[in-house]
């Protein structure tokens, strides 16, 4: 018999990615708050755009993604030339760490870093590094100091998840500043937009040659399902990525979706907003029945129970009253429950069932 051949190193170690779960048996009326989705859904005008797209899927799809690099250009002031799209800010990701990290390599990020980090660079046959956070914010200081001389890219999202904390701008500039030559700063914009007056780093981007900024169209623009991310930097790290990047990535469909959604302001201030006033809502909520909540700056709130087993019954609880939030164990948080913001009825839903679960027996 012949042997199998085996894998590079490294990608046997890479766990496996747990999507957030979207159902519970037997029930048909599920709020599923466990992916940070839009609760307003797509916007109508990017279902429109697909729609009349899809008329053209036995054609391939054009390869330099102009259009949409206009439009995210325009939307965003930059210059379209320094734009690159991806499957979703993951294949951004992936290149990144396909491009500038191998064997022998380090690949920096946080305590409790989005998982992809981890398994991008596995998968590239570097090894991923996290380092401490503080009061679950990013801690620039022990990002400096993790830096070796194998450290070739340093990952953080800003806001962080699962914890939704922002890096303000001066700190965020401070570790770019003090990375050394060859250290490539990801700043994973994934949830930049939530933010109060923040830019989720594209102007750092676009003066500093050692600064990559991602941004994604699965939250705030409501196309989790589409798959489009992309990623703004020096012209250099761009025309690497390009070189690396599968020539029809982004379907006909896709690109339509996303170019309408990015010039859909109203959508996108509507989504704002929304997010805003329910997000203050549960915070408020959260820390009126006592659990521990940080003022996320993001579409989700982690919210910290007494131990593990407490947040294991509050999940339950909710999961019986037909809500589904997250249990970010594998980032390192046991004892929390990271819940997506959701509408107005979502966010009442989830409050009244935790405030129920606080009742039954002090569960709290
Ligand atoms: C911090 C962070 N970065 C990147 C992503 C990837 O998003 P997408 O691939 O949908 O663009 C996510 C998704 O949840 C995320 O939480």
């Amino acid at each position: 018999m012949t042997t199998a051949p085996a894998p590079q190193p490294g990608i046997m170690g890479i766990d496996l990615y747990q999507g957030g779960a979207s159902k519970i048996a037997g029930r048909d009326d599920v709020l599923k708050l466990s992916s940070n989705e839009n609760p307003y859904g797509a916007p109508p005008s990017a279902v429109e755009a697909a729609r009349v797209a899809a008329a053209d899927m036995h054609l391939y799809p054009p390869t330099d993604h102009a259009p949409l690099r206009r439009a995210i250009a325009e939307v965003h002031d930059l210059d379209p030339e320094r734009v690159i799209c991806g499957v979703g800010s993951d294949e951004v990701i992936h290149w990144l760490c396909q491009a500038y990290a191998g064997p022998g390599d380090q690949v920096l990020h946080t305590e409790h870093g989005f998982l992809m980090y981890g398994i991008s660079a596995r998968a590239a046959g570097a090894a991923p590094v996290k380092v401490p956070e503080r009061d679950r914010t990013v801690d620039v200081d022990a990002l400096l100091d993790g830096v070796t001389d194998a450290t070739k890219l340093v990952f953080i999202a800003n806001p962080a998840n699962p914890t939704g904390t922002l890096l303000n701008g001066q700190d965020v500039t401070r570790l770019a500043d003090g990375l050394p030559d060859g250290c490539l700063l990801v700043l994973d914009g994934a949830y930049a937009e939530f933010a109060d007056d923040f830019d989720g780093g594209l102007r750092l981007a676009e003066t500093r040659a050692n600064v990559v900024a991602t941004r994604t169209f699965s939250k705030l623009y409501g196309l989790g399902g589409m798959r489009v991310g992309w990623a703004y930097g020096a012209r250099d790290a761009i025309d690497v990525l390009n070189r690396i990047r599968g020539p029809f990535n982004l379907s006909n469909v896709a690109l339509a979706a996303a170019e309408a959604a990015v010039r859909d302001r109203d959508f996108a201030a509507m989504t704002r907003d929304g997010n805003a006033a329910q997000r203050a809502r549960l915070i408020c909520g959260l820390r009126a029945l006592g659990l521990g909540c940080d003022d996320s700056q993001a579409n989700f709130v982690l919210a910290r129970f007494a131990d593990r087993a407490t947040a294991e019954a509050a999940d339950a609880h909710l999961q019986a009253a037909g809500i589904v939030v997250r249990h970010p164990v594998g980032y390192g948080f046991p004892a929390a429950l990271r819940i997506t913001v959701g509408d107005e009825a979502g966010t009442t839903r989830v409050l009244d069932a935790l405030r129920a679960f606080a009742e039954r027996d002090d569960d709290l």
